[in-house]
């Protein structure tokens, strides 16, 4: 059995290769890389690398041929390059699907978003637009496809909202990615709940989100990896909790023995910062779109989670960051 990682030196594509041991037995993984990316942090064999761009079709006609699965995490929400949603994402990910049709590939596992794609967001963000747009190319394929919908990964909201903690160890971290305007936006809030005790919320602290660990979304996508009776479905996971910010800010002050404090941005500020930036970066403006979707909207277990999911031990906030800030401080 062979399978396919498609965005390998992204955050979730290198939990995967790293994870490779943990596939059913006798599979092999390929990750697919561009020569522009950052894989040698991926420590793979040369034999275990292929490399291509989704916006190449040919390059994916030759690393799809002889694959079973197709794990898709790749993603522009945080570009290292000068990448464009409609050439990289919408264009690359039919390149992709029509790929793996041409090569007889069993399943495409497509990793989504867990908040309803409905059109009030859609029209406002990129990302959403496209999601929404290659989950339908996708069900309409030929390819027997498992998509993910996740909520908010800890792994770059407890650290964007002014934290370097879930930051520890990672070599490919989505938030370390940011260039330009977005870095100096973070630049400003890095250490803020270390230093100052305060966390950057988007919307109100009382909203709630089932967020949950990359590692457990890993899990995931290796138990639903070649198992038909996973075959054309959508599955929303989530995390083991439903948390408000409040609740995280709660889990940091316990952290860090000091008091860790909200800082709202309100929701309608985001949205006009999103539609203010949209002519001068579209990146930018995507980013704070999500920002906006998230203060608008709850995504909880009860309301999405899928009970027939398998079952798979989930990281709680507090284990989380707990074992982040043991591994920061070991590195110190
Ligand atoms: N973050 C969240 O809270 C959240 C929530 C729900 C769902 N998701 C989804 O989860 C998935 C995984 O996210 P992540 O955090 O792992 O993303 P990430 O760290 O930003 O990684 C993005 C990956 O996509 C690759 N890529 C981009 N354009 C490409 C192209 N033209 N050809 C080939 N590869 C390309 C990048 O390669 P380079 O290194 O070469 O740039 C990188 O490997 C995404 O689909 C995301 O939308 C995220």
């Amino acid at each position: 059995m062979k399978t396919l990682i498609i965005g390998a030196t992204g955050q979730l594509g290198s939990r995967l290769v790293q994870k490779r041991n943990e596939f059913i037995t006798q599979n092999e993984i390929k990750a697919f890389v561009r020569p522009s990316s950052d894989y040698k942090k991926l420590n793979c064999q040369p034999s275990e690398l292929v490399f291509g761009d989704l916006t190449d079709k040919q390059s994916l006609i030759d690393a799809c041929a002889g694959i079973d699965t197709v794990i898709a995490t790749a993603t522009l929400v945080f570009p290292r390059v000068k990448d464009c949603f409609e050439l990289d994402e919408r264009a690359g990910y039919q390149n992709l699907i029509e790929a793996c049709e041409l090569c007889g590939v069993k399943q495409i596992i497509f990793i989504s978003i867990a908040v309803p794609m409905t059109t009030h967001f859609t029209r406002h963000s990129k990302t959403y637009e496209l999601k929404k747009w290659c989950e339908e190319l996708l069900i309409s394929s030929s390819v027997s496809h498992t998509i993910i919908r996740c909520p908010l990964f800890m792994d770059d909201y407890f650290a964007l909202i002014g934290s370097e903690i879930p930051l520890a160890g990672e070599k490919l971290a989505t938030v370390n990615r940011s260039k330009g305007i977005t870095k100096l936006l973070r630049s400003f809030v890095r250490r803020s709940i270390e230093k100052y005790g305060l966390a950057w919320i988007p919307g109100n602290a009382h909203k709630r989100q089932a967020f949950i660990a990359v590692e457990d979304i890993a899990k995931y996508c290796i138990r639903v990896t070649q198992k038909p009776e996973f075959y054309n479905r959508v599955l929303t996971i989530g995390g083991p909790e439903d948390l408000s910010w409040h609740d995280v800010c709660e889990v940091y002050s316990e952290l860090l023995a000091r008091k860790v404090r909200p800082v709202t941005l309100p929701a309608p500020v985001l949205f006009l910062l999103s539609k203010l930036t949209r002519p001068f970066s579209t990146v930018l403006a995507n980013q704070l779109s999500i920002l906006w979707i998230i203060a608008s909207k709850e995504c909880v277990r009860e309301a999405y989670w899928d009970q027939t999911l398998p079952m798979v031990e989930m990281l709680t906030a507090k284990h989380y960051l707990a074992h982040k800030f043991q591994r920061a401080k070991v590195s110190k």
